[in-house]
């Protein structure tokens, strides 16, 4: 049973106003040690005239630094909500025991891959896996025929990430996890995707890239829409790329609309946020925008119950359907 004691309370809500202070002041503390790493990689007054003149590479390394070190936490505090999304066992932001809607599947866009944390969730191995250590929630046939039917083949991977000095990490991750002929880096943002020439020979052992709109099952965004470009017209771009029917997984950090007071202390923090963590923005109405993108026949989506309202970085979950 949850302690709901006025001290136990307060130290909670304290620790919600508190923590994004804390994340900035983590990613504070890889800045000093980025911009000599950037010096040794490119030494001589060329190097430092460079990284003058390029504010966005230094950006882009820091975040780098800092994301190796705090991605796995997050990642690991966020895996069961991803993978209960991914698996069809989401409603209303709520994680439940029977399958709802059908698992991921299919060609497969994993938007901002970043260095592949999540790339271990499309491996047939970890989902497998995955079955076998949940319990039934009743031992019937029945619900076990249903996750055999919910277990939809992914043939494809595109992993989409402008950001190349993310892809050696993420090649790493394809490969460890078994997914070497299935994953593919797409090395290019949104706004390029459906360009072959912007891929360039990136790619050489399966020629020219490129995805034709209309041609994609299924899209997972995971914490990235709050770091793309121009993000109104870049999600309406992927709703673009989807079939009719196919299935958009969110898992995004959105903006707050408990009462005017976290409102306000969310657009404070966000004087900092974008500075501290590579262009990320805390107040972006993404599931609105995604809303907006198109006709949808389904939408599914809502906040994690356990998020209560001094979470200064509040998320949404759920699957919306063309
Ligand atoms: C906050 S990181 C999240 C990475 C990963 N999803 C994770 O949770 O570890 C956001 C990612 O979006 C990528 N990104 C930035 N601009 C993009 C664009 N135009 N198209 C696709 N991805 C982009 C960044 O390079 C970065 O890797």
């Amino acid at each position: 049973m949850s302690d709901s004691s006025l001290p136990v309370r307060t130290l909670a809500v304290l620790r919600g106003l508190l923590d994004p202070w804390l994340f900035l002041w983590q990613s504070a503390k890889r800045l000093p040690g980025t911009v000599p790493a950037l010096l040794r990689a490119d030494p001589g007054l060329r190097g430092a005239l460079q990284l003058l003149s390029s504010p966005g590479r230094l950006r882009d390394a820091w975040f780098g630094r800092f994301w190796a070190a705090a991605g796995p936490g997050v990642q690991q505090g966020a895996e069961p909500l991803v993978l209960a999304l991914l698996e069809g066992r989401v409603t209303g932001g709520r994680v439940v025991d029977t399958l709802l809607s059908p698992a991921v599947g299919g060609t497969v866009l994993e938007i901002g891959a970043g260095s592949g944390f999540w790339v271990h969730v499309f491996s047939d191995r970890y989902r497998r896996h995955r079955r076998q250590q949940q319990k039934p929630s009743d031992s019937g046939e029945g619900s076990r025929r249903n996750e055999d039917e919910n277990e939809n083949v992914i043939t494809r991977v595109y992993g989409v990430e402008p950001n190349r000095a993310q892809h050696a990490s993420l090649r790493r991750r394809v490969e460890a996890a078994g997914l070497a002929d299935v994953y593919r880096i797409a090395p290019v943002g949104i706004e390029d995707l459906g360009d072959a020439e912007k891929w360039g020979r990136y790619d050489q052992g399966e020629g020219a890239g490129g995805i034709e709109k209309g041609s994609v099952d299924c899209i997972v965004s995971i914490l990235c829409l709050c770091s793309i470009p121009d993000p109104e017209r870049n999600i309406r771009e992927l709703y673009g790329y989807l079939r009719e029917g196919g299935r958009w997984y969110v898992y995004e950090h959105v903006r707050c609309d408990y009462g005017w007071h976290m409102r306000a202390y969310q657009r404070f923090l966000n004087l900092f946020w974008p500075v501290f963590i590579g262009g990320c923005q805390l107040c972006r109405p993404t599931v609105e925008w995604l809303r907006e993108a198109g006709p949808w026949s389904h939408i599914d989506v809502g906040q994690p119950p356990h998020e209560e309202w001094y979470h200064a970085i509040p998320h949404q979950l759920g699957v919306f359907t063309k």
